[in-house]
């Protein structure tokens, strides 16, 4: 399973390329305004990120009607060729996939939330389609089970569309994707750290190196 970073913040981008931890990055709308702020320009950190991080970098339209969303869509897929083309899951959004990938520009078809969202994403060959899965929970609803059937629904007929797991709230969402399978999970800076975290890793190093510590001074070296 492939781990993007779901930020637009260069620092955290950063820390997560040093640390060999991630393969991809996603944006939207919300993440890059925080980035940006009253004086950055949005267009310049995708840029940054894209020369950061090889792998695919989603940068998300903020039109909503078909043709605005195509000329947006063009417009960032010039900024490098690892820019994905983010679209809401909407009527407008899935038919500015459909020609953004007949021009051959990956498209990531955000904001999904049931089976069947998932299922027109793929039949208008969405390059990835993005489950919310944090945003389902937070409704007592299932976020996990949506990723399970949309899994299914693609392995039936054999879709090329690749299951981004989004919304990303604990490490344990991270282990249902993979699990179940999912090809991408995209996790939030903090999120992604956690992976490394276990109370027992703590204790066993701090333990190792006590009883290696209590060895004469001049046979500790190796
Ligand atoms: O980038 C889209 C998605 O991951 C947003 O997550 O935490 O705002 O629900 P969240």
């Amino acid at each position: 399973m492939k781990l993007f970073i779901d930020s637009a913040d260069l620092g955290e981008i950063r820390r997560a390329v040093d640390a060999g931890l991630i393969d991809g990055v996603t944006t939207n709308p919300t993440l890059l305004a925080r980035s940006a702020g009253a004086e950055g320009d949005p267009r310049e950190i995708l840029r940054e990120i894209t020369r950061l991080v090889p792998g695919d970098i989603s940068a998300e339209v903020v039109a909503t009607s078909t043709e605005e969303m195509l000329r947006e869509g063009r417009e960032l897929a010039k900024i490098a060729d690892n820019i994905v083309v983010k679209v809401p899951l909407t009527p407008d959004g899935l038919a500015a996939c459909r020609k953004l990938r007949a021009e051959e520009i990956k498209v990531n078809v955000t904001l999904c939330f049931s089976p069947t969202q998932a299922l027109l994403a793929a039949k208008s060959a969405a390059t990835y389609i993005s489950p919310f899965v944090g945003r389902l929970d937070d409704i007592s609803s299932n976020g996990m089970l949506l990723v399970e059937q949309i899994i299914q629904i693609y392995q039936n007929y054999a879709f090329a569309t690749q299951v981004l797991v989004a919304s990303v709230r604990h490490p344990d969402h991270i282990v249902q994707a993979a699990l179940l399978g999912a090809d991408v999970a995209t996790v939030p800076p903090k999120v992604l750290f956690q992976l490394f975290d276990h109370p027992l890793t703590d204790k066993g190093l701090e333990s190792f190196l006590a009883d290696w510590n209590k060895l004469p001074k001049d046979r500790r070296g190796i």
